[in-house]
């Protein structure tokens, strides 16, 4: 009985606990289902396109993992999917049906920046958050709505990444080759700016409809292959970008020789491209964003190909790309926004047609809860699949790109490039340098299309249309060690020489690309100079002329009309005068050190002493007495041989001593000061310039001479010169001959020319001139013209210091 009560009591314990759990768990499974709050989210995407299937995967697994680990949330999203099409007319139709017959709370999408920009003044409007993953072109920022949001980075965050690459390797011209729509479009002034900077000139840009033929696209390729630029920038998608590169590798532009770079609008999606597209793309170098490698990454990424695939069963070969983890992103950030802003609005406004007299497609009500869900959005802040996600002014912000290289099966990662180190190898932030580098070496070993690791120059003759720069070369008598034109009659041909030209070639030897050049002599068809160095000059600013290459000197006024690059010569220009033997020889030159009165004066004092040390000694001393001539002769030779301190006397007067001892310290200071004299004389050059003030030439009026053709002349007129006094020379040979002759006779007395030429001309004849020390006149040496901006002026001038160092 007692058992039994027992047993009883037990079974009531089971069922009571049995019923307990069953309660508690009904009620949970109650409270969490019926909290929940479907909202209803638009999706318009173009599904035609392998990206937006991705996408569409990433977004659906991205809500799938949100609502599994934050189960608790009030809200679902209820995703509406629309297939766009690829049209701008059906997206927008579309967004329009989704706000007002779904009265969907946001849209994510469009795809495609031509579909996103009707459909953000849409979203505007009726205040529906537009949230996009893959419409990147700037120009939608221009819009300025604060219901659009870019989950993913802008395409003018890049352009630094691409003008990083140009100055890596040094070209100099670029051409952009994009498609002609908004997307396109949108990166070029983005583009520009960063190229200038780095001295990059964009020749010619190119621009492909969307929906160019493959002979469209040929004939633009053909166009460009008669170009000199050989460096390509494509910013297209992969149609037509395929296709573009397709056709190139057709015609041979794929060759040794060319370089591409790809935008990230190829880059980012080079993974998901056919094996036959690959193999035309081989040696393009390329821009993709940057996505951090986490564990929870690659277990997304594994997760997501076996959804994918079972999905999209055709597409096995496609791989995850970086606008598949924006869209994972994305979703997740309106998961968040949509239940921080609460469900408790979710209806439309719809006063605002009744006043207004709107056609039918403007008849939208505006999002009540809009606003709250697009202040929610901006303020989103989580780790997501690529990297941390912050939307600032509705943009995700730029972050590392990865520079790739199309090589093999696939791309290759060749190194890094941040907003703030520049081009790097690695991602080791811990280095220690931390200055801006855009240096190739941080570069891995890039293939080059040809299949070379040989740097293509970037520039070549182009395959028809020779465009060969027309460098003017001076033509002159003498001095010919500079530049030298000679004619070849048997021949035909003109043969140009010289240190000039020496040094032209050496510096076009070392520039990064080809520069191909012809010289033209400045001469009439008889063979004489057609004119001065100014007129010369001139031709490159007329452009007659792309250059000058000679002996021309930098001056400020012709500066004005061209650029020079840095001289590559001794700058200033001096005096050569004749040297004259010194005139002053005769054998009585060792008199010279003192002056006649000085000589009277120690005459007179060495006989003065004599009288008083006789006065004083010949009472007292033996040595002075005796005939009155001894006595004379003793004082006078006792004077006299303190010169030399050879005096036997014995001076006994202490007076006398005293007087002894002023004059051998008298004597000793004028005898060292003779000797220094004396010596000093003896040594004194024995040639001397015959002129040495250039003042002195003009107040005497002698003649001087200047280098035909050469600017010296306005120099010596600005300097006080008459015209009559100026007599041109030709030749270091002309020049000496109008020495020879002298002023009187026609000739002149001294001539002018700058530093190079006067050491040619001293060289010849070193003996018979000499050159004032310092310049006469302030030059900046021979430098190359080139036309005003050219760019060659900085690698020239570049190349000048390489050689001479
Ligand atoms: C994801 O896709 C599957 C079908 O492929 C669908 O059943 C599921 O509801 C989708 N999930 C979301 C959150 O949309
Ligand atoms: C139900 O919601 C509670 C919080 O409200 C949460 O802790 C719990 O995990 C949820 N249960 C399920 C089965 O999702
Ligand atoms: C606004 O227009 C829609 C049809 O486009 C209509 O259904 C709705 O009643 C209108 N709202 C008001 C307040 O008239
Ligand atoms: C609306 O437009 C129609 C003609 O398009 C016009 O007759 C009508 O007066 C307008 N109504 C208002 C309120 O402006
Ligand atoms: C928006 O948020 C504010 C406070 O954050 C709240 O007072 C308001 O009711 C919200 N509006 C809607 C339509 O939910
Ligand atoms: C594009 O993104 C970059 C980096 O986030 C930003 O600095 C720039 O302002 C953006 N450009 C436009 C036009 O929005
Ligand atoms: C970072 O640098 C250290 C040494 O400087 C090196 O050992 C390490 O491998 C580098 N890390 C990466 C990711 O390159
Ligand atoms: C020499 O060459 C020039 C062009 O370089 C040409 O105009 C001229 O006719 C040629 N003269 C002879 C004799 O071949």
């Amino acid at each position: 009985m007692k058992k039994r009560r027992g047993a009883k009591v037990a079974d009531a314990l089971v069922f009571y606990c049995a019923v307990m759990t069953l309660c508690l768990r009904l009620s949970v499974s109650q409270s969490n289902t019926t909290t929940t709050v479907p909202v209803k989210v638009g999706v318009v995407l173009d599904l035609s396109h392998t990206t937006a299937k991705i996408g569409l995967s990433c977004i659906n697994m991205s809500l799938s993992d949100f609502y599994a680990s934050h189960s608790h949330y009030n809200t679902r999203l209820l995703l509406h999917v629309t297939d766009s099409h690829s049209h701008v007319i059906t997206a927008a139709s579309q967004a329009i049906d989704l706000i007002k017959v779904e009265q969907v709370q946001a849209i994510i999408g469009p795809f495609t920046t031509m579909e996103a920009n009707f459909v953000i003044s849409l979203g505007d409007r009726a205040h529906v958050p537009i949230v996009t993953f893959s419409a990147t072109s700037p120009s939608l920022a221009s819009l300025r709505s604060p219901y659009f949001f870019r989950a993913a980075q802008n395409d003018s965050a890049q352009v630094n990444a691409i003008g990083a690459i140009v100055q890596a390797f040094g070209w100099k011209n670029v051409v952009p080759i994009y498609t002609g729509n908004d997307y396109g479009k949108g990166i070029i002034p983005f583009l520009t700016n960063p190229l200038q900077q780095v001295y990059v000139q964009i020749p010619y840009q190119s621009s492909i409809s969307a929906s160019a033929t493959d002979e469209d696209i040929k004939a633009e390729l053909y166009k460009l292959m008669t170009m000199q630029t050989r460096v390509f920038v494509v910013h297209m998608t992969p149609n037509p970008g395929e296709r573009l590169f397709r056709i190139a590798y057709e015609i041979g532009m794929m060759n040794f020789g060319y370089v591409w770079i790809v935008t990230d609008g190829l880059g980012n999606e080079v993974n998901s491209l056919g094996s036959s597209v690959i193999d035309s793309m081989q040696g393009v170098l390329g821009v993709r964003t940057y996505v951090p490698k986490t564990e929870r990454h690659d277990d997304f990424k594994v997760r997501w190909r076996r959804k994918f695939v079972k999905d999209n069963p055709t597409l096995v070969h496609t791989d995850l790309n970086v606008f598949g983890n924006w869209a994972y992103d994305a979703a997740t950030a309106l998961a968040m926004a949509v239940e921080k802003a609460g469900a408790k609005n979710l209806g439309f406004d719809m006063r605002n047609n009744a006043s207004g007299n709107f056609s039918d497609l403007l008849k939208l009500g505006v999002s009540e809860n809009g606003e709250n869900l697009s202040k929610a959005l901006s303020e989103t802040r989580f780790s997501g699949m690529s990297g941390e996600f912050s939307v600032i002014e509705g943009q995700l912000q730029a972050s590392t790109f990865e520079i790739i290289n199309v090589n093999g099966k696939g791309e290759r990662q060749v190194g890094f490039w941040t907003p703030g180190k520049g081009i790097t190898r690695d991602l080791n932030f811990t280095s220690t340098s931390t200055a801006y580098s855009s240096s190739r070496n941080n570069l891995k070993p890039i293939i080059w299309p040809g299949d070379t690791s040989s740097v293509p120059k970037g520039w070549d003759n182009p395959t028809n249309k020779k465009k060969t720069m027309r460098i003017g070369v001076p033509v002159k008598k003498g001095f010919t060690e500079f530049v030298k034109v000679t004619h070849d009659r048997s021949t035909n041909t003109t043969d140009v020489t010289g240190f000039c030209i020496d040094v032209f070639k050496a510096v076009l030897a070392v520039l990064p690309y080809a520069v191909p050049y012809e010289f033209i002599p400045f001469e009439k068809p008889d063979g004489e100079p057609a004119g001065t160095y100014d007129e010369l000059v001139n031709q490159v600013s007329y452009g007659n002329l792309d250059a000058v290459v000679g002996d021309t000197t930098i001056t400020a006024a012709r500066s004005n009309e061209v650029d020079f690059i840095m001289p590559y010569t001794e700058s200033g220009g001096t005096m050569i005068v004749l040297l004259v033997k010194n005139k002053h020889k005769s054998p009585w030159n060792f008199l010279k050190p003192l002056t006649w009165d000085l000589w009277v004066t120690t005459a007179f004092s060495f006989i003065y002493v004599a009288f008083v040390v006789w006065v004083l000694e010949h009472r007292i001393n033996d040595a002075f007495r005796g005939p009155p001539s001894h006595q004379i002769g003793t004082s006078l030779w006792f004077s006299f041989s303190i010169l030399v301190f050879a005096h036997r006397e014995k001076i006994v007067s202490n007076y006398a001593r005293f007087v002894v001892i002023m004059w051998v310290f008298v004597v000793l200071i004028l005898t060292q000061s003779y000797t220094a004299s004396l010596a000093s004389l003896l040594t004194v050059h024995q040639l001397r310039p015959s002129v040495t003030d250039v003042n002195q030439l003009i107040k005497n009026k002698l003649n001087v001479g200047y280098h035909s053709g050469s600017f010296v002349y306005g120099m010596l007129k600005k300097m006080g010169f008459q015209d009559s006094q100026l007599i041109p020379f030709g030749s270091p040979e002309q020049c000496d001959e109008l020495f020879t002759q002298g002023s009187a006779k026609g000739g002149i007395d001294a001539a002018f020319d700058e530093m190079p030429n006067v050491k040619l001309f001293l060289a010849t004849y070193c003996s018979k001139y000499a050159s004032m020390a310092p310049p006469t006149f302030r030059t900046d040496g021979y430098g190359y013209v080139f036309p005003k901006g050219s760019p060659l002026v900085a690698d020239v001038s570049r190349g000048i210091l390489n050689v001479t160092q």
